[in-house]
């Protein structure tokens, strides 16, 4: 998933372009490239980060107040300078692309315009843009565009500049996510806000199949038969030192020790004297008690979220819950009609797999409740209704903070089913409110405890494999935890549920396999237990998450990070806690890039 930004206005733009693609390079870290237009386009690339690209393009001043700029995550065309972005149509046309999604039907397109005489330098999907809009162009870029974006399939997002356009920015979108930042005699162009925030909080976003044209003096949006779109301007109260380390050394430190804040908000007021209010949940109490199912939709971090979120569902609710990778559900062929509850959950609000998989299910007739924590977002566009995480502005590429958001509104949901179909009594539901409510300060006491985990990441941040159990609402947390490792540390790592263990992983172990085990106080703790006595007799290292209280797991693990008590269900969003520092001990040893972990990006708007 790239990053695109573009400038057009009175300013030199080089600076802008190089800080606002600095702030999208969590979207993808492959190559980076710039193009300035001044009388001519002076275009530059290079292979790595944006500090690459900014060393390739010096600090002297550029004239230029036109351009564009891009970070690229590889998918069609290996990670080389030549694939890099800006990608031009033929030599002398004057056309420059910047483009983020795929061109699924770009081999047919690239052989009719090599047949028609264009010539391809990249092995890009989105070089077929460029010739596109050079076919169609007979002087006016708008209409060159239009027509070439009809052309296009797939989902994408991509701005163009044409050399003899000194003030113009053309875009299109479909699907993956653009939005223009209006300036005083300047626009912005960016696939997220974070890229043009230090300069304007005033945004137009722009809609599925939109072409936008920015000049200085302001946007027009089109549809693609060229009819003009009013546009709203709305202003974003996003707080810009979110997108600052604030003296941390990683934006995922930080991250993770901002969880108990981002669980305090993401409750806020919907817990109010007891009473819970889930605005934005736009069920009548009939529709809550008619409903016939849940399935919950996501995809990697945001899935393990959505599968506490089953477990809640069905305990507390009472309703029949199932949760399923979003890329999966989408082409199984599901059973759900107007009774059923889809609750798709990302944080990005964009990961194209999830948006297509409640496109499936609103066709099925079913409501689709997004859990989100980007206000704008695509998703907040396509649901029913939408629930945000309040855990602002996440930029670490491995989740921390808006899992524990998610879980948190995870309880709440539940609860708040659960009291309305009467299927939990008002006494309980008080009591695990109340619990909640703390939930902030047991996450900060829980986080507090760093000095048990930090001996662990030490003695094994050279292990070559971990295996990660859990039982009932643990395996989500095994899951989780597994995932984390894997993300910044690149150990291989495995999760799975205790009682499965011995069909199969229980053959990895030796007597230097670390075993992180989820063991919080539950109803399913004794048969933990039992499988860590499997566990111990291969001689394996045991690392157990505990609750306080419990003496007896220290028999059975050479490490326990102990949480504060509560009830069962919430000490999931603790349980993580550990988990995420252990990673993040462990990844610092090995002294790698923590932020950006190779191969991998914040928001994925590819299939
Ligand atoms: C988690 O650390 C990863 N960044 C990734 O698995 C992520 O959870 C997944 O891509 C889903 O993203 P979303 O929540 O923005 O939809």
């Amino acid at each position: 998933m790239c990053g695109i930004v573009g400038y057009v206005g009175e300013r030199p733009c080089k600076e802008l372009l190089l800080a606002g693609l600095e702030r999208l390079e969590y979207r993808g870290y492959d190559s980076a490239g710039i193009c300035l237009l001044n009388g001519d386009v002076a275009i530059t690339r290079r292979v790595g980060r944006v500090d690459a690209l900014r060393e390739a393009v010096g600090d002297a001043l550029h004239p230029a107040t036109t351009g564009l700029a891009h970070t690229r995550w590889a998918t069609h065309g290996g990670v080389t300078e030549s694939n890099a972005h800006p990608v031009e149509a033929c030599e002398g046309s004057g056309v420059t692309v910047v483009h983020n999604g795929i061109i699924e039907n770009y081999v047919g397109l690239r052989r009719d315009l090599a047949g028609a005489g264009h010539e391809f330098h990249t092995d890009t999907d989105s070089e077929v843009i460029a010739h596109l809009v050079e076919s169609q162009y007979s002087g006016d870029l708008v209409e060159a565009v239009r027509l070439a974006y009809a052309q296009l399939h797939g989902h994408f997002a991509f701005a163009v500049l044409h050399r003899d356009h000194a003030d113009e920015i053309v875009a299109a979108r479909r699907q993956c996510p653009l939005v223009v930042g209006v300036g005083e005699g300047e626009m912005f162009m960016a696939s997220a806000i974070p890229a043009f925030l230090r300069e304007t909080r005033r945004v137009q976003y722009v809609m599925d199949d939109e072409i936008v044209v920015a000049r200085p003096d302001g946007a027009t949006f089109l549809d693609p038969r060229g009819t003009v779109i009013e546009r709203p301007v709305e202003d974003v109260d996003w707080d810009d030192d979110a997108a600052e380390k604030q003296g941390y050394e990683t934006f995922m430190l930080k991250e993770i020790l901002e969880q108990p804040q981002a669980i305090a908000d993401t409750i806020g007021e919907r817990l109010y004297h007891g009473e819970l209010q889930l605005d934005g949940l736009n069920l009548s109490e009939e529709q809550i008690r008619g409903l016939s199912r849940v399935v919950i939709l996501a995809c990697g971090t945001a899935y393990h979220a959505g599968l506490i979120g089953r477990y809640l569902l069905e305990e507390w609710a009472r309703l029949p819950a199932e949760s399923d990778i979003a890329s999966e559900w989408r082409y199984r062929h599901p059973v759900i009609d107007e009774h059923s509850l889809v609750i798709a959950v990302s944080q990005s609000g964009e990961t194209i797999d999830t948006l297509a998989a409640m496109k499936e299910a609103r066709d099925h007739g079913a409501h689709v409740l997004a859990v989100t924590n980007i206000m704008g977002s695509q998703m907040t566009r396509d649901a029913d209704s939408v629930l945000y995480t309040r855990a602002g502005l996440e930029i670490g590429v491995a989740a921390s903070k808006t899992f524990t958001a998610q879980v948190t509104l995870m309880y709440l949901l539940a609860l708040k089913l659960g009291l309305v179909r009467g299927t939990i009594a008002t006494e309980r539901a008080a009591k695990l409110l109340a619990e909640v409510r703390s939930l902030p300060d047991l996450a900060q006491r829980t986080l507090d405890r760093i000095d048990a985990v930090e001996p662990v990441a030490e003695r094994f941040w050279q292990n070559e494999f971990f295996l990660y159990l859990g039982r009932y609402i643990g395996l989500p947390i095994a899951l989780e935890g597994a995932l984390k490792l894997k993300e910044i540390s690149y150990i291989p790592t495995d999760a799975y549920a205790a009682g499965e263990m011995k069909h199969g992983p229980i053959a990895l172990l030796d007597e230097s396999t670390p075993v992180v085990v989820v063991a919080t106080d539950n109803h399913v703790y004794e048969k933990v237990i039992s499988n860590v006595e499997e566990v111990r007799a291969r001689g394996a290292h045991v690392i157990a998450v505990a609750t306080d209280g419990n003496e007896d797991i220290k028999q059975v693990a050479e490490h326990v990070f102990y949480l504060p008590r509560t009830e069962p269900e919430l000490q999931a969003a603790l349980a993580i806690l550990p988990l995420q520092q252990l990673a993040y001990g462990i990844a610092r040893r090995r002294g790698l890039d923590i932020d950006k972990p190779r191969n991998l990006a914040k928001t994925v708007t590819v299939e």
